[in-house]
């Protein structure tokens, strides 16, 4: 069984500047936790991760996205008139002007970041700048782009693929995974073409009760594209109680309506039994395809049947992203909270991003933070960002 790190030495040998950059991003995320949240600035200097929400759309409807899924607002004709206010490439390329000293990892996601129409442009002057580009794409698109994703030297793809053509289809829609597959080909034979062993290519499967026991037979599918990793995301999940909780703090505290959380209400953690759950991982983890894989969060395997029917326990807490990371919406907006783009710092469109980054809502948000029971807020229990950097609770 490999580690979760054993992705690093293939990196160090093959790329030693990537490993080094994307090491030194780490830490600057790492650094906000190294010390009581009591201490924290309220401003920050530190960069190591910027999202960019590049597009409200998508080719695919998932039915647990918290976006597009049943219960998620960005689709349909509303994603249609908020395609309309996307940010123009030319004030993108001014963001990475600014950014790139930083040398954080860009990281692109969506809806599906292909539908951004100068997508491949963007992309390229990102690599242009020396900065590592890691993309999150649903992988349709990936066929027709193949070579210059690979022309252009590409870091990292983090595809979606949620099992096996059946369970996948079932969640994704019919014929989405035969297009990710023509997508792995495309890239592994573009890579061959030009002799290279960018992007490291692999998969993130979001773990819901239709996918949880066929997780293995998708292992074994993927297991000749040469992937990079699997990761297999636990999933943002939550309820009404906790819903109804981080409406009214955040409302009193940061006088901010929240509308975004209650997508991830889906129901779609019910009925994952722990037991089982934990023997299909074991026999993921046999399968010992090459790769690492990783489950985010790591999590005692114990306490998986907990983190899906029990949506109140706290596996991470003490968030550090306000310190060190960012995402930026369709629209310019900037938030620290990828997923639940509610409280809005300022718009890249008016202002210069380290600006908005250390501005007056910016330290409002962070000092509320210090300050939460837990470091944390209500609603922040299944925060993917929380689960990659939060805090370790004790017995998870
Ligand atoms: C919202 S998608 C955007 C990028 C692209 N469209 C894709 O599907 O990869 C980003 C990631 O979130 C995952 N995701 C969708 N619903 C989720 C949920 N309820 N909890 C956690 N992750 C989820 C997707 O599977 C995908 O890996
Ligand atoms: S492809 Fe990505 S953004 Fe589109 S519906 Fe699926 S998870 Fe959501
Ligand atoms: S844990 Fe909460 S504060 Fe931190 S990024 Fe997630 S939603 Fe935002």
């Amino acid at each position: 069984m490999k580690t979760n790190f054993a992705v690093v030495p293939r990196f160090l040998r093959q790329h030693p500047a990537m490993a080094v950059n994307i090491a030194l991003s780490f830490l600057t995320m790492k650094k906000a936790s190294l010390y009581d949240r009591r201490y924290r600035e309220s401003t920050s200097k530190e960069l190591g991760l910027i999202y960019f929400r590049i597009t409200p759309l998508c080719n695919l409807r998932c039915v647990m996205c918290g976006q597009r899924g049943e219960k998620g607002v960005l689709k349909g004709k509303y994603a249609y008139e908020e395609s309309k206010n996307i940010v123009p490439v030319e004030k993108y390329y001014e963001l990475v002007d600014e950014l790139s000293p930083k040398k954080p990892v860009f990281y692109m996601w969506g809806g599906e970041p292909f539908m951004y129409p100068d997508f491949m442009d963007l992309c390229a002057y990102i690599t242009s700048k020396k900065c590592i580009l890691s993309v999150n794409t649903n992988g349709t698109f990936l066929a027709e782009n193949a070579d210059r994703i690979v022309r252009d030297k590409w870091h990292g793809l983090f595809v979606s693929l949620d099992g096996f053509e059946d369970t996948n289809d079932s969640i994704r829609g019919k014929g989405s995974y035969r297009r990710v597959i023509e997508g792995f080909e495309a890239i592994n034979k573009a890579k061959r073409k030009y002799d290279s062993n960018l992007p490291y290519m692999g998969i993130v499967t979001t773990v819901n009760r239709l996918n949880y026991l066929h997780l293995d037979e998708l292992a074994l599918a993927v297991r000749d594209f040469d992937l990079a990793w699997h990761i297999i995301n636990l999933g943002t999940y939550t309820n009404d109680d906790v819903v109804a909780r981080h409406k009214t703090f955040m409302k009193e505290k940061l006088d901010t309506n929240i509308t975004c959380l209650q997508a991830y209400n889906t129901g779609y953690n019910e009925g994952i039994d722990g037991e089982k759950f934990k023997e299909i991982l074991r026999k993921v983890h046999a399968i010992d395809n090459g790769y690492p894989i990783i489950t985010v969060p790591v999590i005692d395997p114990d306490k998986i049947g907990e983190y899906y029917s029990d949506l109140d326990v706290i596996v991470r807490d003490n968030c550090t992203v306000p310190w060190s990371q960012a995402n930026i919406d369709y629209n310019g907006n900037v938030h620290f909270c990828a997923d639940y783009p509610d409280y809005v710092l300022g718009n890249i469109t008016k202002d210069k991003f380290f600006d908005i980054f250390n501005n007056e809502r910016a330290q409002r948000f962070r000092e509320v933070l210090k300050g939460s029971p837990n470091g944390i807020f209500p609603g922040c229990v299944r925060c993917y960002q929380n689960m990659l950097c939060g805090q370790r609770r004790k017995g998870y």
